[in-house]
């Protein structure tokens, strides 16, 4: 469904040098640097799947999307999204996508919110039962009739998301690319924003793909992550393998008689290589393995071989955790082996 293929994409930036003097002279020589945002991006997004797109700050997601969604040409590689390369074919493109871009509008300013459903009942020739349908739905999760007919320039931020989310569904789109939806919503609006997709993929059977930094939208939302790092991408599977094969996981556990809580942890940690055991308030014992690593059947293994196990118990990776060891270059998933570091950035 959705397709790229060492997808590339750079920027020429012009070097300014610092003062007034560095920004005169950059009038008569003109230094450039090319910024590699997106660098051999290779993915296939199946149709009717919920793809969280995650990364850090800078690694290169909305750029992907904007190329995605037809707004920026590929430098190199392309992209196909419904059969069809998006910045060749914009208009029949967005016939069949909704996008949010949380940084930047998507809505007329000057135009109240229902002024703008209808303008893209219009345009997006939507029949009927579809448009009242969904407005019916807003009404319901969104409640998009509060914001009546304030121009959208003087909503607040959570407002004009709501009426943003709306209107990238109000064509019933087979595919949304939402980029950062959340940003300004709270808690009880995020929780009617999940619950608005989740229906929508369950009844439409709508490819999402999404990307925020709020991993409880990842979490309630996405079946699947695509993770990218400095512009490359370093994992692409089920949130479940992802959590399963790139976090630090750890088993707690109580176990009668046998050495005391000090020589048990050091047992373990010289039995299991890379493991960290420490002894809890409350007197277990706890044991911390990378899951690139150890199975937890290993370490269950060598726990019911060495201790008279009483109580055990291990805690769900957290996502939170997966992704910081991520962004801080702690981990490499397999698909990164091939992967050159650093971001390409020089001088031309
Ligand atoms: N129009 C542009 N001109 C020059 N550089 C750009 C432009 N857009 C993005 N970049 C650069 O490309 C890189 C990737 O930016 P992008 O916005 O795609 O990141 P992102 O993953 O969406 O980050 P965030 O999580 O902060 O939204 C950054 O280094 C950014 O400075
Ligand atoms: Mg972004």
């Amino acid at each position: 469904m959705i397709v790229a293929e060492n997808l590339v994409k750079e920027f020429r930036l012009a070097e300014r040098k610092p003062g007034l003097a560095g920004s005169l002279s950059t009038l008569f020589t003109r230094r450039h640097r090319i910024v590699r945002a997106v660098d051999g991006v290779s993915f296939t997004i199946p149709a009717g799947s919920k793809t969280a797109y995650i990364g850090a700050n800078g690694a290169g997601k909305s750029t992907t999307i904007k190329m995605l969604t037809g707004i920026m040409t590929p430098t190199s590689g392309r992209c196909v999204v419904r059969g069809i390369e998006p910045y060749r074919h914009r208009q029949a493109n967005a016939r069949g996508i909704g996008v949010v871009f949380g940084q930047r509008s998507q809505l007329w300013w000057d135009l109240s919110v229902p002024d703008s459903f209808r303008i893209l009942r219009c345009i997006y020739d939507i029949p009927d039962p579809v448009y009242r349908r969904n407005l019916a739905l807003y009404r319901e999760l969104l409640d998009i009739d509060a914001l009546g007919t304030t121009p959208v320039r003087q909503l607040s931020l959570g407002q004009r998301m709501r009426a943003e989310i709306a209107a990238s569904l109000l064509h019933d789109p087979q595919v949304v690319f939402w980029d950062e939806p959340t940003i300004g919503l709270d808690m009880v609006l995020k929780d009617a924003v999940r619950h608005l997709v989740n229906h929508v993929h369950r009844e439409l059977g709508t490819t999402v793909v999404l990307t925020s930094h709020d991993i409880a939208d990842i979490a309630a939302i996405c079946d699947s992550a695509l993770v990218v790092d400095r512009g490359r991408v370093v994992h692409q599977g089920s949130l479940r393998e992802l959590l399963h094969t790139a976090g630090r996981r750890c088993v707690l556990f109580d176990h009668r008689g046998g050495p005391g809580p000090g020589q048990a942890c050091a047992d373990i940690e010289r039995g299991l290589p890379g493991v960290s055991a420490s002894a809890t308030e409350d007197g277990r014992i706890r044991v911390d393995y990378p899951a690139e690593a150890f199975t937890s059947r290993q370490v269950l293994a060598f726990l019911l071989d060495h201790f008279d196990l009483a109580d055990c118990y291990a805690p769900e990776p957290d996502l939170e955790d997966v992704l910081r060891r991520i962004y801080a270059g702690e981990h490499r998933a397999p698909a990164t082996a091939d992967a050159p570091g650093a971001r390409r950035e020089g001088a031309v």
